[in-house]
């Protein structure tokens, strides 16, 4: 089969591109490093020629409002001439509809397009990936001291997430759009947990915490658990502890 990426080059569309090609099928990245902006639509129409699905990994929280929302709608418009239509895998995050921040405000309307569109798509949320809690851990500590923010997550191994991607793009495509399963990953941890086991990580142990309350909606809706899987998750890939102990957190550096 031939399936494009967007985003191909990012930290997910990456090891999606790569599973695509280990299985033996043609991946197609595309993103503005290959000249394709979803954002004005450059380069989609040729991208998409013959592909017979779509996993869509492009995204940027810093404009989410052109590259997430007008770039699905970019897309959905070009899905929307193909003859048959291409099947779209969509990414999105668990818990963005119980969110206000503006990035996951961004992927609720971009997954409410797709989901609108009556094209064959189907729309794959996952929790946050193993690298960005270990940027987060980096983040709530200054120097010796880690700043105890209420917050808990249950990170996906981003390898393992994209073959749940891979094999929906393989699969048959449903009749119209619909959401599968939420993807997370077997281990669920505080951000203190974290912070210390990176830290533990490099050999550079933590003092005390510092209790930072949750004010403000967006650290309410974390407090609240809004990031965590429901009990009808896929749960799979190696959790954030063992995937420390196998060095990946090198690759957040
Ligand atoms: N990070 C997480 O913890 C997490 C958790 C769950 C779900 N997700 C979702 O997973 C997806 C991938 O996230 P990621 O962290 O892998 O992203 P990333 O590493 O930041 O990569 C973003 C990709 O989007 C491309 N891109 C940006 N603007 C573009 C444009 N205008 N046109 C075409 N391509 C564009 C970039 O390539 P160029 O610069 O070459 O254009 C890059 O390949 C996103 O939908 C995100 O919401 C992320």
């Amino acid at each position: 089969m031939r399936i494009v990426v967007t985003g191909g080059s990012g930290v997910l569309g990456s090891k999606v591109v790569a599973r695509v090609r280990e299985l033996g099928h043609i991946a197609i990245p595309a993103s503005r490093r290959w000249g394709v902006d979803l954002t004005t639509g450059q380069g989609l129409a040729a991208a998409l020629t013959g592909s017979d699905a779509v996993v869509h990994c492009a995204s940027s929280p810093v404009r989410p409002g052109r590259t997430d929302v007008e770039g699905t709608l970019q897309l959905l418009g070009a899905l929307a001439s193909m003859s048959p239509p291409a099947h779209l895998v969509h990414v999105s995050i668990v818990g963005c509809d119980a969110n206000q921040l503006p990035y996951y405000r961004a992927k609720v309307r971009a997954e409410e397009a797709v989901l609108g569109s009556g094209l064959a798509a189907t729309v794959v949320r996952g929790t946050q990936f193993h690298t960005l809690l270990a940027s987060i851990a980096r983040v709530a500590t200054i120097g010796r001291t880690r700043l105890d923010l209420d917050f808990s997550a249950q990170p996906v191994d981003v390898a393992w997430y994209a073959r749940e991607l891979v094999d929906h793009a393989l699969g048959t495509p449903p009749a119209g759009s619909v959401r599968a399963r939420d993807v997370a990953g077997p281990e669920r941890i505080t951000l203190a947990e974290a912070a210390g086991a990176v830290r533990e990580h490099e050999s550079r142990p933590l003092g005390r915490g510092i209790r930072v309350p949750a004010l403000g909606r967006t650290l309410r809706a974390f407090a609240d658990g809004s990031n965590l899987p429901g009990p009808d998750a896929r749960i799979g890939g190696v959790g954030f502890t063992e995937w420390l102990a196998r060095g990946r957190v090198s690759a957040v550096s």
